[in-house]
């Protein structure tokens, strides 16, 4: 039996053409500047985002990690979502390791923060207070069925933050989603942020890695912090290359995703015991409810696995369902069908 992998687009696996771009990557030591793969990925990345500079990292986790170290000193203050990834699930890292402390305001439906709250929250000069040094910002916002946050808010943030002498950074894990679902050039979202990280392992389908992107003094601090924690990874050239695939082969295929999710919604949404708006599902991530009375998530995601398909529980009765590569059309009908089926059961 197929299974057919909902939960997640970390899931993906590295396509043909990145294993063949491993095998034969050109390495050398990259904690001494010299591995010529990753030295190209990195301007790469760079000029999509159109950064000065860009740094080869481990993970969302350590890319969002070495932004928030260079951007605070212990003591600090970040502005974060309340269901931001950076805040919920990468484990306290700026507080355990940075001595930051994040100041949480709601996140809106749509992964915005309210720029009233932002102003509100921005502090002045009190030797009673820690300095507000940071607004992160997430696009796509995970939590937040995947909303792609449109240029004119992130334009608005960044204004804001000028204008109080407060930098952003963005987690743009799903960047590329982003900008695909809005129809815009990526730089169109990436000029409106100081530093962003972008992931190459979830949508784009490379098997490790993020990149870090900012000014070239930032990057060259940020350098530093990542050999602190560790990430100084030698001959990751051999990453690296898959990277260099993934940003030239898979970034355009992230709209047959967005229409396979925007599919799956369209195609659940009137199963009874299925509570779902599908106008929210913007990108690859469609969060349902389990009304009352159909089983709980746990339950729907153990009767799913037996038909194999995997769909993770996100709470009590809700669920969320990734699309991404190696999903086709016909898995997604075969997941429908199955989730019919364990509505049906009894
Ligand atoms: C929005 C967002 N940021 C950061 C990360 C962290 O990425 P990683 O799992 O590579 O550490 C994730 C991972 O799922 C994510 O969804």
């Amino acid at each position: 039996m197929k299974q057919i992998d909902l939960r997640s687009d970390t899931v993906t696996l590295p396509t043909p053409q990145m294993r063949a771009a491993m095998a034969n990557a050109e390495l050398g030591d990259d904690v001494m500047g010299e591995d010529p793969t990753i030295n190209r990925l990195e301007e790469m990345a760079a000029a999509r985002t159109n950064k000065q500079a860009a740094l080869f990292v481990a993970s969302g986790t350590m890319g969002n990690l070495v932004a928030l170290l260079t951007h605070c000193a212990r003591g600090d203050e970040v502005i974060v979502g309340d269901k931001a990834h950076t805040f919920v699930n990468e484990v306290g890292g700026m507080a355990a390791l940075g001595g930051i402390q994040p100041r949480t305001l709601a996140n809106q439906p749509d992964g915005t923060l309210a720029l009233d709250d932002i102003r509100a929250a921005v502090r002045g000069d009190n030797v009673h207070w820690p300095r507000t040094r940071l607004i992160t910002l997430e696009n796509t916002h995970n939590a937040c069925y995947g909303s792609p946050l449109a240029p004119a808010y992130l334009a608005a943030v960044y204004n804001l933050a000028n204008s109080r002498g407060v930098k952003v950074h963005t987690d743009g894990a799903r960047i590329f989603n982003a900008a695909i679902a809005l129809d815009v050039p990526v730089t169109e979202l990436t000029q409106h942020t100081d530093t962003i990280s972008f992931c190459l392992s979830k949508g784009l389908s490379a098997p490790v890695g993020s990149l870090l992107c900012g000014p070239r003094d930032f990057i060259a601090e940020a350098r530093r912090q990542r050999k602190m924690v560790g990430g100084g990874m030698r001959q990751a050239g051999v990453l690296a290359a898959a990277g260099i695939v993934a940003l030239e082969t898979m970034i355009d295929r992230l709209a047959d995703d967005h229409a396979n999710a925007r599919y799956l919604a369209e195609s659940i949404a009137d199963i009874p015991g299925i509570e779902l708006d599908p106008a929210r599902v913007r990108t690859n991530i469609v969060f349902f409810d389990l009304a009352t009375g159909a089983p709980s998530a746990v339950e729907m995601a153990e009767r799913l696995a037996r038909a194999g398909v995997l769909i993770g529980p996100a709470g009590e009765r809700r669920m969320r369902a990734v699309t991404h590569y190696g999903v086709e059309r016909a898995d997604i009908d075969a997941a429908i069908g199955a989730m019919k089926s364990a509505l049906n059961r009894h």
